[in-house]
């Protein structure tokens, strides 16, 4: 079966972190009902036009899926055609975490849920400009297990100001001692995106080194806890891979609904416009939340095809490299095939500027 996926953007917040560049919103609660009927609506249209086949997977992000009324995300949910066994994604905060949503999600056929956790010290939290919640990694993974959630995920940043490379060993061995561990973890950099906060305030920025050393424990210790790198940022335990990453990574067709949110078929790309206003207006007049498109070329469909598969574990033709023997300790040849090492992973942009497209099809 093909893949093809629906993803559904839910841009509420209950405060903006300072690190975040999403587009989501915390002062616009008012607009949650009319924002889901619009994403109902659109999916609707979607499907009578024929542009929706059956989902394969299912992900709801953000901003935070879970500040929805649980309901309210069931509702989308059930507008959206899935294949039988479709994976289904819910980005949740962990103030989220408990019976009354994830037990709905559960009726509803949500598969999998992503908690952003970020670290579990608070002065690594105040550094990067998020909010505490005591106890949140028992918290949401006691409440995943009870709900009887088969996979999940943890979100974990590195290399906030305020973290020692201690702090960063006790988030990662703090997560992996958990009573009910996440067995997917995505684990980020912390990349200072222009405009927020963070960017402002450069005391507060990131150090390369550190970061490249706190990449180098996590690989560390997740792989010998079992989990295998399945991206640069994630890990994962043998059949805990998420679906949904993989369409993307595998430049797969997608339907974005909801403000902002990005589609993809076959090599050509649009996206909404960005603010739920303008989304909700758009959709209630009957016009198309359409705020632009790009048709890619062969070219740059290769050129990005090779630039995601770079950064898995399959890598890239080794004659897709301009001259790979320079970059010995970054790559190694495996089966024909260039595969980053983990050094090379933290260098993956100055790998990825070596690579040569139009050499697959000529
Ligand atoms: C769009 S957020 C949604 C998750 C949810 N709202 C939360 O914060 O828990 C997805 C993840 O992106 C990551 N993220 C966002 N901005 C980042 C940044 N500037 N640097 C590194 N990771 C970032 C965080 O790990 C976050 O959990
Ligand atoms: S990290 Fe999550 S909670 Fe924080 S502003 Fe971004 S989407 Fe919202």
């Amino acid at each position: 079966m093909t893949p093809f996926g629906v993803y559904v953007h839910v841009p509420f917040c209950r405060e903006r972190c300072d690190y975040c560049a999403f587009a989501t919103y915390a002062d616009r609660d008012h607009l949650m009902e009319r924002y889901a009927d619009a994403c109902v609506t659109e999916l609707r249209r979607a499907a009578g036009a024929g542009d929706l086949a059956p989902a394969t997977s299912v992900f709801f992000g953000g901003g935070t899926p879970s500040r929805l009324h649980p309901d309210t995300l069931c509702r989308i949910l059930d507008a959206v055609p899935r294949v039988p066994g479709a994976e289904v994604t819910v980005e949740c905060n962990p103030e989220d975490a408990d019976e009354a949503h994830l037990g709905a999600y559960r009726r509803a056929g949500v598969t999998r849920v992503s908690f952003g956790l970020q670290s579990t010290e608070d002065h690594v939290l105040a550094g990067l400009g998020r909010r505490r919640v005591p106890h949140a990694a028992e918290i949401v993974s006691a409440a995943v297990a009870a709900a009887g959630f088969a996979t999940w995920n943890l979100d974990l940043i590195f290399g906030a100001a305020t973290e020692s490379d201690g702090d960063w060993a006790a988030t990662l061995d703090h997560v992996l001692g958990l009573a009910h561990p996440p067995p997917h973890i995505s684990a980020y950099g912390l990349t200072v995106e222009p405009g927020t906060p963070l960017a402002r305030d450069p005391g507060r920025h990131p150090d390369d080194d550190a970061q490249a050393r706190r990449y180098e424990r996590a690989e560390a210790v997740l792989t010998a806890a079992g989990y295998a790198w399945e991206e640069i940022s994630n890990w994962a335990r043998p059949a805990h891979e998420c679906r949904h990453n993989h369409l993307y990574w595998e430049q797969g067709d997608y339907a974005g609904i909801g403000s902002a949110a990005h589609s993809h078929r076959n090599g050509v790309r649009w996206w909404n416009v960005r603010t739920p206003d303008r989304y909700i207006d758009a959709v209630e007049g009957a016009g198309s939340p359409e705020g632009g498109r790009e048709v890619l070329t062969p070219a740059q469909r290769e050129f990005e095809a090779l630039s995601l598969s770079l950064r898995m574990p399959r890598g890239v033709p080794w004659e897709c490299l301009e001259r790979p023997e320079e970059l010995a300790g970054l790559v190694a040849l495996e089966d024909g095939r260039a595969v980053l090492t983990v050094r090379g992973r933290l260098l993956a942009n100055e790998v990825g500027a070596r690579i040569r497209s139009g050499i697959l099809h000529r």
